[in-house]
């Protein structure tokens, strides 16, 4: 594969547990493991690109050495092919003795939250039958969407999001090695639109080295499909003015020129009004309007005209007497 067409996000997978940024405290966790030379089953939970499935890998390199790759297995529980395939692919795993030293073999299950009770309870016997030559990482989402039999059996490991000092930390140690500058002003951008999810800050950063070697804040914003903090700003405050057709034309603009989704756009509002200091009332009443255009449009309510209502709250608001 051509260079430039290398994904940074597996280039850059940590290779050991250690170069895990952000987790310190899963990470000697796991660690001791390793040292020990004995694994519980784990579950894994947590939000989107913040280290579980490298955390499942490190540790099996870690484990297993050498021997990695036949003693671990990655599945995906919401595999297309059916539930069916996947429990026999689990099971055929399962049962088959570990390849060289190793005591067990380590079965790592992603989406684990996809599988429905009946076939939870199933996974839930596997892990019982196939203990002794298997250790199960499950990693979902939503750890409350996982039973409790299964929770129960597992040692349960919390992962955050990661802090802006972790994802900025791994930034700079990529862009070092693709020998790319980043402006301290594009690394508060990739911190502000990654919202903890390392994935995302590296595919910003790969994305904005293709278009120049120097990486601004607004080339993140743009290849992201974000708005700018201060464009959001300038929206609220136009609307917050009562001014209907000011606001209007900007968000016209974000939407149809910039090309930036609603959703998007809904979020970034919300965080920005979380964070301003503002009437408590009219703070409840646009984050209230926010929730709403947010549910219209997840039912499959037109965009153009829901954001427009939703400017149009906002003005509304922002006039009545309190
Ligand atoms: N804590 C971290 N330290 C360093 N890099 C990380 C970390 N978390 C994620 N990454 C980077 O982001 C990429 C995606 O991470 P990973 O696949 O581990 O996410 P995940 O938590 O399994 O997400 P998902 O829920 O979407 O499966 C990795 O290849 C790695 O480059
Ligand atoms: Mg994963």
């Amino acid at each position: 594969m051509d260079e430039t067409h290398t994904i940074w996000i597996e280039k850059y997978r940590p290779a050991r547990l250690v170069d895990i940024v952000g987790q310190d405290e899963i990470v000697e966790r796991l660690s001791s493991y390793v040292k020990s030379g004995n694994l519980p089953h784990l579950l894994f939970t947590g939000s989107a690109g913040v280290g579980k499935t490298t955390a499942a890998v490190t540790l099996a390199h870690e484990f297993f050495g050498e021997s990695w790759r036949m003693n671990f297995r990655e599945l995906n529980a919401s595999d297309e092919r059916g539930i069916d395939v996947v429990r026999n692919q689990i099971k055929e795993f399962a049962r088959t003795r570990p390849a060289g030293e190793a005591a067990f073999k380590i079965l790592f299950l992603d989406e684990a939250d996809a599988l429905t009770t009946d076939a939870q309870a199933a996974l839930r016997r596997t892990m019982e039958s196939y203990a002794k030559t298997c250790r199960f990482i499950l990693s979902c989402n939503y750890s409350s969407k996982i039973i409790d039999p299964i929770q129960s059996r597992c040692a349960i490991y919390r992962f955050r999001p990661l802090a802006p000092q972790a994802v900025k930390e791994e930034i700079a140690r990529i862009a070092a090695k693709e020998d790319l500058t980043v402006t301290p002003d594009a690394m508060e951008a990739m911190v502000y639109i990654a919202q903890g999810d390392m994935r995302k800050a590296i595919n910003a950063l790969q994305g904005a080295a293709i278009i120049s070697p120097t990486i601004e804040a607004q080339m993140v914003y743009a290849i992201t499909s974000n708005a700018r903090p201060d464009e959001i700003e300038d929206l609220l405050k136009l609307a917050l003015a009562g001014d209907f057709d000011g606001a209007e034309s900007l968000l016209a603009h974000l939407l149809h020129e910039r090309g930036i989704a609603p959703n998007e756009l809904i979020n970034q509002c919300y965080r920005a009004i979380v964070k301003r200091g503002m009437n408590r009332a009219l703070k409840v009443e646009l984050i209230d309007a926010l929730g709403e255009t947010d549910f219209r449009l997840s039912e499959g309510a037109g965009s153009d005209i829901q954001m427009e209502a939703l400017i149009a709250r906002f003005v509304l608001a922002s006039t009545k007497k309190r």
